[in-house]
């Protein structure tokens, strides 16, 4: 076989393997989710995006990584016309769910966010959390966001520099409260371990790249204490960074 056909079929296995492993904890996830929605994690979380939107516009928003919707539906909720995408069908299932149950909308599609079916300069605002750490090619993905995002919209990115650390030693071990068992966080680790993006430096890198693909940026490098309340809610101490990234 020769070596761009290898490293292609490496690659699907990589993206088949990471799209089961959401697949499987989607349930769970969706659970824990609702709950960050509905107690004083989502009034939080609304609390630290909203005062970053135009005050007054209805945006043309994507969520890219929905999981269960969690951004759809704060997002939805304000009034805003969402579209949101995952590369897992569960995951999607629990969304649609969870945003007909929230009383609000959102249109979802499965789609890879590295590869994103959306014409230039669809999007006032793209949200994003805790999905970049798990892409096998975050460096496309920024590429594919930025254009997809009008000039002049607005970047949110949340996430951790999980490549840094084992889940193991990170995650609470208490399945009843996390939802995850340690089977689950060994295959997590596995995942991660192949990601080239797990041994970037991040948010630096992040906002290197983002800067040379003509953004303004600006990062808080852990809001976990502003967003990480409910103490029913088992998260890992890993600094959750916060990126605004503006296209130029
Ligand atoms: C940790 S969850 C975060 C979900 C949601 N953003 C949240 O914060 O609740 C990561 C999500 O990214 C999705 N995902 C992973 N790789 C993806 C890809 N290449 N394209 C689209 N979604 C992907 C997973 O299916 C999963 O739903």
């Amino acid at each position: 076989m020769n070596t761009a056909l290898e490293h292609s079929s490496a690659a699907a296995r990589l993206s088949a393997e990471i799209e089961a492993y959401w697949d499987e904890r989607s349930e769970a996830f969706s659970k824990v989710r609702l709950q960050e929605l509905n107690g004083p994690d989502g009034r939080a979380w609304w609390e630290t995006i909203a005062p970053r939107l135009p005050a007054g516009k209805k945006l043309r928003v994507l969520d890219i990584g929905t999981g269960a919707g969690f951004f759809a539906i704060l997002l939805g909720k304000a009034g805003h016309e969402v579209t949101a995408i995952d590369q897992s069908g569960s995951m999607l299932r629990h969304a649609r769910e969870n945003v007909l149950a929230c009383g609000t909308h959102a249109t979802f599609r499965k789609m890879d966010a590295q590869k994103l079916l959306f014409p230039d300069n669809s999007f006032d605002l793209i949200l994003s959390r805790n999905l970049t750490w798990t892409l096998p090619d975050a460096l496309g993905a920024y590429r594919e966001w930025l254009r997809v995002l009008k000039k002049g919209g607005l970047l949110l990115n949340f996430d951790s520099d999980c490549g840094r650390c084992s889940f193991e030693d990170t995650v609470d071990t208490d399945h009843a409260r996390t939802q995850v068992d340690k089977a689950q966080v060994q295959r997590c680790n596995a995942i991660k371990e192949q990601l080239s993006i797990s041994t970037c430096r991040r948010p630096y890198w992040d906002l290197a790249v983002m800067q040379e693909l003509g953004c303004e940026c600006s990062c808080e490098e852990d809001i976990s204490g502003r967003v990480h309340l409910d103490p029913g809610i088992a998260y890992d101490n890993i600094p959750l960074f916060a990126i605004c990234a503006r296209k130029k």
